[in-house]
């Protein structure tokens, strides 16, 4: 069996500063002594922040693991301001692709995300693919699908979880693939989405902001 992933989009917050303190409060999860075999844990921060929380992460023996929050679609080269996965994969293991933020405001294409996703698995970055609808295409070797409704993302109205299930069912239906949901998911709605039979973890953006609401989002999914 697959175990729980929760990943945490940290979006575009966070300077130096910010991301010490969040970590500091992070770091109260050790104290805690989970029980963690059966979740894993996937921290995404700016590309800002990637090397300090690499940083911290390793030498305070905290094991989670990191996540970009978006990738160049091209290789190295002449492309001025990208990051490309060789780059992210110094640090990180995951890398999300497809958020609908990215696909409205920077006008991601379908072609697009189809190149950030082979230049992804090139280096060995695992891609996470976020569809907004149970009908949108999937790149073909993607083996994690979140499905974030826009309607729920920020809003604090999470979708159903019985509709995320059904949703993700369909998903699976058509794709060789775990699926996550995502949007508005906090400490207390956690438990009722990644109970259903279909879905295998949950993304969460703003609640994990908040350090010590991500820890207990940790603790009760
Ligand atoms: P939210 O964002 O948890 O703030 O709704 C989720 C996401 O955008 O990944």
């Amino acid at each position: 069996m697959n175990k729980c992933l929760i990943v945490a989009n940290l979006k575009s917050y966070q300077n130096e500063t910010e991301a010490k303190n969040w970590l500091e409060s992070f770091q109260k999860i050790k104290e805690l002594n989970l029980d963690l075999t059966q979740k894993e844990i996937v921290i995404c921060p700016a590309f800002t922040e990637l090397f300090s929380f690499f940083s911290f992460f390793s030498s305070n023996n905290i094991t989670v693991r990191l996540g970009a929050q978006n990738v160049s679609p091209f290789d190295e080269g002449p492309y001025t301001g990208e990051v490309n996965a060789k780059q992210v994969k110094d640090f990180a293991e995951y890398v999300l692709i497809g958020h609908s933020e990215r696909r409205q405001n920077f006008a991601e294409t379908d072609d697009m995300l189809i190149k950030k996703v082979a230049m992804a698995l090139k280096y060995g970055l695992n891609p996470i693919f976020l569809v907004q609808t149970q009908g949108e295409l999937v790149p073909q070797d993607v083996q994690v699908v979140a499905y974030e409704p826009v309607a729920a993302i920020g809003t604090g109205t999470p979708d159903t979880p019985e509709n995320a299930d059904a949703v993700a069912a369909v998903i699976k239906s058509k794709n060789n693939v775990q699926v996550l949901y995502g949007g508005s998911v906090t400490a207390e709605n956690v438990k009722s989405f990644t109970a259903k039979a279909n879905i295998d973890g949950v993304i969460i953006g703003g609640a994990s902001l908040d350090a010590e609401e991500l820890i207990k989002i940790i603790q009760n999914a």
